[in-house]
């Protein structure tokens, strides 16, 4: 059947994100780089505790906001929330991206900056990482001066590479892009401690985004953070749908916030299994590249595409990245527990014989 009214132009010419597969719970999900222990206990209690009329009545954001923004290291008129960064990257595209106008992005990365450019109908100029994985800086720095895109949307560490600039590198393109607002997604700031957060204060084109998806493990129930000065902030409050975050998710949010010892120990048990799957993959000969994440891209080369068919027969499920390089068999590998990463490892053992030089 054809529409009775066609699709804006761009909305046609997109191409669509691949939302993860249905049917992925009982499986051991290394695939979408959530948490795979589950969340704080204190959550579970908060969300038990909700009260009755906390769930009739539409939620309410201001306290929820300034106990967040407290718990970011920053003031409450400096941060609002969004239904995950996902939410949270369409409120700056709508506020700041335009069509036909440039938009700076360095691929492979996060597939939702593109998919928001595309939407929106912005002129994007891509840059990309080197075949050695390297970030291409000079590059990025000269089409800021030149171009003056009006966003810059940067993955700090980026997905899937896992590669994290360093501070000084940021600084660098917030000081080139003075007329572009600059977004560094933090989505795995617990993973990395790597944050430009404070920095608000003296880039006024500096956005940060975080999660509760990833460390906290409360994907299902989205709650992303912006971070930036009081007058973007004012600006984006204004664009969001007025009950876009729902009170489960903020309950959630605040009780991690509040108690954020299990979150911590997590990124610790996550952060050894990465050494041990990065040291087993090594001995394997796969090439794997480091990462500040809570994930590892290798190259599993030819071989790649049937060791995953064989993986999730047997239960577990990697996150085949063929699209990002134009070939098969890089795969990107969320990290879980170390229980977890040993049974990986006892699998790759199994199933995996290094290929002869
Ligand atoms: C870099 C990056 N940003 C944002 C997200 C999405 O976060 P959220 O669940 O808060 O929408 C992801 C998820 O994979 C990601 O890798």
């Amino acid at each position: 059947m054809s529409l009775v009214v066609p699709l804006r132009k761009q909305v046609e010419r997109m191409r669509w994100y691949q939302p993860p597969p249905e049917g992925r719970a009982g499986r051991l999900r290394l695939d979408f780089n959530e948490n795979t222990a589950g969340p704080a206990p204190a959550v579970l209690r908060a969300l038990a505790r909700l009260k009755p009329e906390r769930i009739s009545f539409y939620p309410e954001y201001l306290a929820a906001e300034s106990k967040l923004a407290h718990f970011f290291g920053v003031r409450p008129e400096q941060l609002t929330v969004a239904n995950g960064i996902d939410d949270a990257l369409r409120l700056i595209a709508d506020g700041f991206a335009e069509a036909d106008k440039p938009l700076l992005l360095v691929e492979p990365t996060f597939t939702m900056y593109r998919f928001y450019a595309d939407l929106l109908g912005a002129r994007v100029i891509t840059l990309r990482y080197d075949d050695r994985l390297c970030f291409p800086l000079d590059n990025v720095l000269r089409v800021l001066r030149r171009e003056r895109p009006r966003l810059f949307f940067l993955a700090n560490p980026n997905n899937p590479t896992g590669d994290l600039l360093a501070p000084r590198t940021i600084r660098r393109i917030l000081e080139a892009g003075q007329r572009t607002m600059v977004v560094v997604d933090e989505a795995y700031y617990e993973f990395s401690g790597v944050t430009v957060a404070p920095w608000i204060r003296r880039y006024p084109n500096l956005i940060v985004t975080r999660t509760f998806s990833k460390a906290a493990g409360l994907a299902g129930l989205r709650l992303g953070c912006l971070i930036s000065n009081a007058e973007v902030i004012a600006a984006l409050r204004r664009l969001r749908a007025p009950f876009s975050v729902n009170a489960a998710a903020l309950a959630a949010g605040l009780a991690v916030a509040a108690s954020p010892g299990t979150m911590r120990r997590y990124v610790r048990e996550v952060t050894a299994a990465r050494g041990e799957l990065e040291r087993a993959l090594t001995r394997l000969g796969v090439p794997v590249y480091p990462s500040a994440a809570n994930f590892l891209l290798a190259d599993f080369g030819e071989r790649g595409p049937s060791l995953l068919a064989r993986l999730q027969r047997r239960g577990i499920l990697l996150r085949d990245r063929k699209s990002d390089f134009g070939r098969p068999g890089w795969v990107r590998i969320t990290i879980g527990t170390r229980a977890q990463t040993r049974l990986l490892i006892r699998e790759l053992e199994r199933l995996w014989t290094p290929a002869r030089s």
